[in-house]
């Protein structure tokens, strides 16, 4: 069987999603879902971020995943870079186990980044010869290309890295890929700079969308859609989204923004930091505007929130504990499409799946947060 072969077909549909969901009638009954981009997904996504690169936090992720699917979840999260390309395999070993287990791939919506430079599986004796074997000698990026001794978006490492994505995940299409922290450039090369990668990048992800090796694309971000416009590594997402008309035309499939929002990090949804039309907006209202959908990562701040969230809040979302008002905080929020958990650990998957069976607070509920009032 060739390479191609050994990868499984198809993406996540709406019919597929939508029978997803209909497997969780509860969970459906109350809020868990909702339609965005054509999909049905879930209003928790487990995400892949933290760990070890080694075998027990291989399985462990494999296994959290098989649990979050069973349980409800059909967002995955993951990046090439996230524990050296061992998170991406870990996704694909669970998306086995969950295919023979009936669970369809139109189902279940996987997405992952690139855009830093990662080893592969383990940090080589010496990183730069590895690089250099890898990559340099062969063309695939110059020295030039490097941003932040760690950052390349040049047009024939993003080919290489959907590549390995696709063989890591096992997929023959991934959902979502997106750019990853894209605004790290800034901090050695021009915005001109930048938005000419970033044109060029997007280029090579229209391509890959017509080749059917994903279906849509994105960037996701740390300070870029926080900060205030004044800010080294600030993006405006109208002017992003510029970039991907210039790229695809109308029809552009540059569709996903994920950026952190949590309960000490609201900016997305307080800050007037965006510009759409002449007007200022907030991130989350810019999104909508320009038919963007916010994907929300650290929803738990790595669990720095807990012993911080105020009383007032815990009044308003009357939940058991810091870790469930904070889950709870993102996925009501509005404008935001599903609040990413880092999770390698079964426990912690059934524990935040119990919110899942609870409904999103109302949109005057969750205003009182602010307001203070009851
Ligand atoms: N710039 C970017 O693109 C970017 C940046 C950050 C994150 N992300 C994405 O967003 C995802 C979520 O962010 P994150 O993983 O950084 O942080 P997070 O989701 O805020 O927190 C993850 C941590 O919370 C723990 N946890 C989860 N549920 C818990 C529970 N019920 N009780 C106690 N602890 C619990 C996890 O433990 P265990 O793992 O041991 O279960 C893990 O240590 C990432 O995994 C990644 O996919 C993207």
């Amino acid at each position: 069987m060739s390479a191609e072969n050994a990868l499984t077909p198809g993406f996540a549909t709406l019919d597929g999603t939508r029978r997803f969901a209909t497997r969780f009638k509860e969970l459906a009954g109350a809020g868990h879902f909702r339609e965005r981009q054509g999909l049905a997904i879930s209003s928790v996504g487990i995400g892949t971020y933290l760990g070890e690169p080694d075998p027990a936090t291989d399985m462990a992720y494999r296994e959290a995943i098989v649990a979050a699917v069973w349980g409800g979840v059909n967002f995955i999260d993951s990046a090439i870079n996230y524990r050296m390309q061992r998170s991406e395999r870990s996704v694909g070993a669970a998306l086995r186990s969950l295919s023979t287990a009936g669970f369809a791939r139109d189902g279940v919506v996987v997405c992952t980044k690139a855009g830093f430079l990662t080893p592969d599986g383990d940090m080589p004796g010496d990183p730069n010869a590895y690089f250099y074997d890898e990559f340099i000698s062969k063309g695939v990026f110059s020295v030039d290309d490097i941003a932040a001794g760690c950052h390349c978006i040049a047009p024939r490492y993003i080919e290489d890295q959907i590549e390995r994505s696709r063989r890591n995940l096992g997929l023959s299409c991934i959902d979502v890929f997106y750019l990853h922290n894209p605004e790290t450039q800034l901090s050695e090369v021009s915005r001109d700079v930048l938005n000419r990668r970033l044109a060029a990048a997007f280029e090579v992800l229209e391509s890959a969308v017509a080749a059917g090796k994903i279906r849509a694309y994105g960037v996701a971000t740390w300070n870029a859609f926080r900060n205030d416009p004044r800010a080294q590594d600030y993006l405006s997402l109208e002017a992003v989204c510029g970039l991907a008309r210039q790229a695809g035309g109308g029809e552009h499939h540059f569709r996903f923004v994920q950026l952190p929002f949590n309960i000490a990090m609201p900016e997305a949804l307080i800050r007037p930091n965006q510009t759409v039309g002449g007007k200022t907006v907030s991130m989350i209202q810019a999104a909508r505007d320009l038919g963007i959908s916010l994907v929300a990562s650290a929803s738990l701040l790595q669990t720095h929130l807990v012993g911080k969230v105020s009383p007032s809040i815990h009044t308003v979302l009357g939940l058991r504990n810091d870790i469930e008002c904070a889950l709870q905080f993102v996925r009501s929020a509005p404008g935001i499409s599903t609040a990413l958990v880092g999770m390698k650990r079964v426990d912690h998957v059934k524990a935040n799946l119990r919110l899942a069976g609870i409904p999103p607070v109302s949109q005057e509920q969750f205003r009182r947060i602010f307001t203070g009032s009851q």
